[in-house]
């Protein structure tokens, strides 16, 4: 075959790897596998560049890849460089070790464990009432799987407005004050005293498991802890609720008021990182919150790391065109930078189409070795191997239990 000749130009647009400057702004991740220079990323020094649309990061790989590695890497290089860290939910127990590292605290929540969330400890405010109507129907609409009708949150807000009498209300108190609606208020609302009975019916059915059923001792009575805003990282282990999803999201969704209450408080540059972020989108009220969350996130200083399989996972919400699969949705329009492990062979195109792949690019998919990902930003296209650094082995060690349980004739 002749030898094709070209300029630089014409083969930048063919090839779009062999064009991108380096990219040496913030904590070194690992060698650009093109070049053989390092690599560099801090989401708040590309977007004063004006390299990225918004700091927020999307990684995506199959299992056992090092998606985790590269985030507790990112998070603890990050930390050095003055950042903080908060990862709002822990499914798997395995950032203590890197909070520990990092001389951050680890708050574990579980069956048996003395550690309790209140989600109706508001945070500091003229105004709590706003928030904690937000979050409690957040809550109520996960233990009754499904949206909540307009009645059944304005007998949701009477009752919390009846349990805010006491100063700090829990759980258990606006179970009881849906038991017994409060008479002056129906009537203000135009409501029969029996109809705002019965629209509350249900909501009490499903806030009930929090207080006496399987979910009792985690959320129904005031809170134990307090998100440090100071603190360099701070992590919420869920590991000891199991596979028990009503609960994480549960969780969650508490921790992402916690979230709301630091900021206010705190002008740090802080990751907010959700290691196995498909298990919590399945959630659609879960989602609805991370997405306002996120909207805010810029004028907070918040870059957040979302981590998936397949990008897929975020076609597995709610039917064609709803509304909880737009949101999730935007969640991927809101990364604006996407970093993409090893992909299995059938969810090549479904990726390249999302994020505007060239055939190159799809092609190294199936590919990539551990711990080597595509890196796509707005303007440059990077092949990245993230370099552990010794110190790190260890603490992003997730294989140990495999080699352990190998029996010694196996060795
Ligand atoms: N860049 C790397 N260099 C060497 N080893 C790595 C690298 N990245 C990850 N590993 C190792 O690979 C193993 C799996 O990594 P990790 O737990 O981060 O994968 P994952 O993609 O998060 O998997 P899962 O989808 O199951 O959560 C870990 O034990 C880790 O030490
Ligand atoms: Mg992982």
């Amino acid at each position: 075959m002749p030898a094709h000749r070209a300029s630089s130009a014409t083969l930048a647009g063919a090839y779009p790897f062999l064009v991108p400057p380096p990219c040496d702004i913030g904590v070194p991740v690992g060698q650009d596998a093109l070049t053989g220079g390092p690599f560099c990323f801090d989401p708040w020094a590309l977007y004063s560049a004006g390299d990225l649309t918004n700091p927020n990061l999307l990684l995506a790989g199959v299992i056992g890849q090092g998606k985790s590695a590269l985030a507790k890497s990112l998070a603890m290089r990050s930390i050095t460089a003055g950042r903080a860290v908060y990862v709002p939910g822990d499914p798997k127990g395995e950032w203590a070790p890197v909070a520990q590292a990092a001389g951050g605290t680890v708050v574990r929540l579980g069956t048996g464990l003395p550690a309790r969330l209140n989600p109706l400890d508001a945070p500091d405010g003229p105004e709590p009432h706003g928030p904690r109507i937000r979050l409690l129907a957040a809550v109520a609409a996960l233990t009754v799987h499904r949206e909540l009708a307009a009645a059944e949150h304005g007998a949701l807000d009477a009752a919390l407005a009846s349990a805010e009498r006491r100063s700090t209300p829990t759980i258990g108190d606006v179970l009881d004050a849906l038991a017994s609606p409060d008479a002056t208020s129906a009537r203000a609302d135009g409501v029969r005293i029996e109809d705002r009975s019965a629209d509350g019916r249900d909501l009490a059915h499903g806030l009930r498991r929090l207080v006496r059923g399987d979910l009792a001792g985690l959320f129904d009575g005031p809170s134990t802890e307090r998100l440090d805003p100071r603190a360099p990282m701070v992590v919420l282990d869920l590991s000891r609720l199991g596979s028990d999803e009503d609960a994480l999201a549960l969780a969650m969704t508490c921790a992402s008021a916690w979230l709301e209450g630091a900021l206010l408080a705190s002008t740090a540059k802080r990751w907010v990182i959700y290691d196995e972020a498909w298990r919590v989108l399945r959630h659609v009220a879960l989602v609805r919150r991370m997405q306002s969350q996120w909207k805010l996130s810029r004028a907070h200083g918040i870059a957040n790391l979302m981590v998936l399989h397949r990008l897929s996972d975020l076609d597995a919400i709610g039917q064609h065109g709803s509304e909880a699969r737009s949101l999730a949705q935007g969640l991927l329009a809101d990364c604006s930078t996407r970093v993409i492990y090893r992909q299995e062979s059938d969810q090549l195109s479904g990726t390249a189409s999302a994020l505007g792949l060239t055939r190159p690019e799809r092609d190294l998919l199936p590919v990539l070795p551990r711990g080597t990902g595509l890196w796509k930003m707005p303007h440059r296209t990077h092949v990245v191997h993230h370099v552990l650094h010794p110190a790190e082995v260890d603490v992003v060690d997730t294989d140990s239990a495999m080699r352990d349980h190998t029996e010694p004739h196996e060795r």
